[in-house]
């Protein structure tokens, strides 16, 4: 049961939050309220919010795409920036057959799942290296799809060879230097493995579309986020490994996506 709230308790947990530096203070007491189950939780998750712990972390559950997806402490928190990348890879797919979809470097697998519950029926895979995101992925995707442990393609099973219809990657592209410029929120609570990719943003995006090839079906899609200043070293990553690139943006977001067809494919 959700804890009730005096107007009075609720100014003092609105003053606290807002005094730690949260924008919306209102509306995350509302949520926090909404996620204790009695008063003393409900200290418990102001004080975790006050420490600076992102409230999805804290209430347990982020929306995206219109879902409501678990989000535990230490995995990367969804972005509402990446349902931009998910409506372009529902945009591209025909209604035809049930496409396979796999979401590399899925964190809580959200991308993966908000794309298979726009197709409505999909074979799902999803895949990260970090044991903390597989276990919070595996929560959300449940009977849905499959999650898989471990560095890239390696954990995938052998038999989704050259059947992946469409490859949705959110992998870390954030310079290595520039970790300790990012908000504390992201910097001190999400996993620097979600963070970090490499010297100049892209590392994970060359091995990434290197390896693409192998597993897309004839005339698939590979579809990486990406930023717009690191998109010509994505664009570079993806043509070097034989797909033919095209960057789509989103001002709205501030979001850039990057996508890799087969020479030939749709
Ligand atoms: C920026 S987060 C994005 C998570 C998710 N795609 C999303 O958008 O919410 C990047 C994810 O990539 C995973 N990751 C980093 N390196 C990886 C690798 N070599 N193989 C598989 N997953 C990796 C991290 O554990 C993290 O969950």
């Amino acid at each position: 049961m959700p804890v009730s709230l005096s107007p009075g308790q609720l100014e003092g947990i609105v003053a606290a939050l807002r005094a730690a530096g949260c924008v919306f203070a209102e509306e995350e007491a509302e949520l926090l309220a909404s996620a204790a189950n009695e008063p003393g939780e409900l200290g418990e998750l102001v004080a975790q919010r006050v420490a600076g712990s992102p409230i999805e972390q804290v209430v347990g559950w982020a929306e995206f795409c219109g879902l409501r997806i678990a989000v535990e402490p230490g995995v990367f928190v969804p972005r509402r920036r990446s349902e931009f990348l998910v409506r372009r890879a529902a945009d591209i797919i025909p209604a035809d057959a049930p496409p396979v979809v796999l979401d590399l470097c899925c964190g809580t697998g959200a991308i993966g799942l908000a794309l298979a519950d726009a197709l409505s029926a999909a074979e799902l895979h999803a895949a990260d290296i970090d044991p903390v995101a597989v276990r919070c992925a595996r929560r959300n995707v449940g009977e849905r799809g499959r999650v898989h442990q471990g560095d890239l393609y390696e954990p995938l099973p052998p038999e989704l060879h050259g059947r992946v219809d469409i490859l949705v990657v959110n992998a870390p592209y954030v310079p290595t230097a520039e970790i300790a410029l990012m908000p504390a929120e992201a910097r001190l609570h999400e996993p620097r493995v979600a963070l970090d990719g490499g010297p100049d943003g892209v590392e994970i995006h060359r091995r990434v579309a290197s390896g693409a090839p192998d597993w897309l079906a004839p005339s698939a899609c590979l579809l990486i986020e990406t930023s717009e200043r690191q998109a010509p070293l994505t664009v570079a990553a993806v043509s070097a490994a034989g797909l033919t690139p095209e960057v789509v943006t989103d001002e709205d977001w501030s979001a850039a996506v990057v996508i890799g067809r087969r020479r030939g494919g749709r």
